[in-house]
């Protein structure tokens, strides 16, 4: 059996706050009309967020299906869907004016409320038997290494 380096929940819920700190960076950047600084939060996002939805869609949401149902994970999987092409847009972003501001800000309305529940589902990976949390774990740890960024994966897919 592989041996589990890391926290689950832990590593899981540090993402969660990282993906808030730049949202919040991105929604700055906007106001301050900084297309270059969208552009590069943009890219960090995606990078992060590749395993991270990865994992949720795969394993972790289909885990917490006994708990809240099959269509609360649907849900889940759904809120994921505009990020990619949103991120697409952004990591592409030329000129900003303050309307494309106001725009990028109502869009990102959407991914703090996806955080937020996100976030939530901690309590439910929590009160899985122990085993499982283990296998969740490493398969955490794993994509971490061999996927690449959201907008990648999500196109090939
Ligand atoms: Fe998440």
């Amino acid at each position: 059996m592989t041996k589990i380096t890391i926290d689950l929940i832990e590593e899981f819920s540090k993402d969660h706050y990282t993906v808030m700190e730049k949202l919040n960076s991105i929604a700055d950047a906007a106001d301050n009309q900084d297309e270059a600084r969208i552009r590069t939060l943009a890219k960090e996002l995606d990078e992060l967020l590749g395993p991270h939805f990865y994992f949720e869609e795969m394993d972790l949401y289909p885990a917490t299906k006994r708990f809240v149902g099959e269509e609360r994970v649907e849900e889940y999987i759904e809120d994921h869907e505009p990020v990619a092409p949103t991120l697409e847009n952004l990591k592409e972003l030329e000129e900003i004016s303050p309307e494309k501001a106001e725009e990028i800000k109502d869009k990102l309305t959407s991914f703090y409320k996806h955080v937020n529940d996100c976030e939530g589902t901690t309590v439910l990976v929590d009160a899985l038997l122990e085993e499982e949390k283990n296998e969740l774990a490493s398969k955490f740890e794993k994509y971490r290494k061999d996927i690449g960024s959201l907008t990648s994966w999500k196109k090939e897919s």
